[in-house]
């Protein structure tokens, strides 16, 4: 397939990358900072763009089958709307050139996966470190469900530089409202490209954890 991968410098994305270019998939990337990603091969196009920056990204989505995000970023305590209108932008462009499937990563915890991401989460980092990005993350989800678009949002536990398992739980009921359940970014990016070939989780938001 051609994908169109956004936050492919990103520890998730760059998983992405890797794995779909091993799967045989033509892969284009839009970072902001082409020389970060570093991971050259000749189903890789590599193209400049911000999320933030209609123009700047628009014209890669031209011809594409699927978009796949794992756009992300640091800027915890401020109140940020980075993810919502990046995404404003993602389903714009979309639309412009007639693609459908997005599947796009946000979070355990967010909207009706609220609370499972465990009890820590629950009452420490999510209201004392990511509040405005957990606001931001469930405006994000918002927008994709009500895009119109062929979309699967991929809900993971805490996030781990693990190696990839290709066995893991996903479903409606991921996620514990007293542990945090992890999962690897490698499992993470498996997951989202198996989606590729299936419409089990099509207009759904669905956890995985190990
Ligand atoms: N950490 C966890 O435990 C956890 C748990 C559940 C879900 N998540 C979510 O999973 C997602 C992926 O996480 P991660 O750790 O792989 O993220 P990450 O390493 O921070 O990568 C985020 C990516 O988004 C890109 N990006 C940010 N702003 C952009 C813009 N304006 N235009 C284009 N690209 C932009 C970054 O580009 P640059 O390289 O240029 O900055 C980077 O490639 C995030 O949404 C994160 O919140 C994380």
């Amino acid at each position: 397939m051609k994908l169109l991968i956004i936050g492919g410098t990103g520890k998730t994305g760059r998983k992405l990358i890797e794995q779909g270019l091993a799967q045989g998939h033509e892969i284009t990337a839009i970072v902001r900072k082409p020389k970060k990603l570093k991971i050259d091969a000749p189903n890789l196009r590599i193209v400049k763009g911000d999320v933030l920056i209609p123009e700047s990204i628009e014209s890669s989505f031209q011809g594409q089958d699927a978009v796949l995000s794992a756009l992300g970023h640091k800027r915890f305590f401020i109140k940020t709307t980075i993810l919502s209108r990046g995404t404003v932008n993602i389903i714009s462009a979309m639309n412009k050139n007639h693609l459908k499937r997005f599947i796009c990563i946000t979070s355990l915890g967010i909207n009706d996966s609220r609370f499972k991401l465990g009890l820590y989460y629950t009452l420490f980092t999510i209201p004392v470190i990511l509040f405005f990005y957990f606001l931001d993350k469930s405006k994000q989800e918002k927008l994709i469900m009500r895009s119109g678009l062929d979309w699967t949002i991929v809900r993971p536990g805490q996030l781990t530089n693990g190696k990839l398992r290709t066995s893991y739980r996903h479903g409606m009921k991921i996620g514990h409202y007293l542990l945090t359940k992890m999962i690897s970014r490698a499992s993470v990016a498996h997951f989202m490209l198996k989606n590729l070939e299936s419409n089990i989780y099509l207009h759904k938001a669905v956890g995985i954890t190990n």
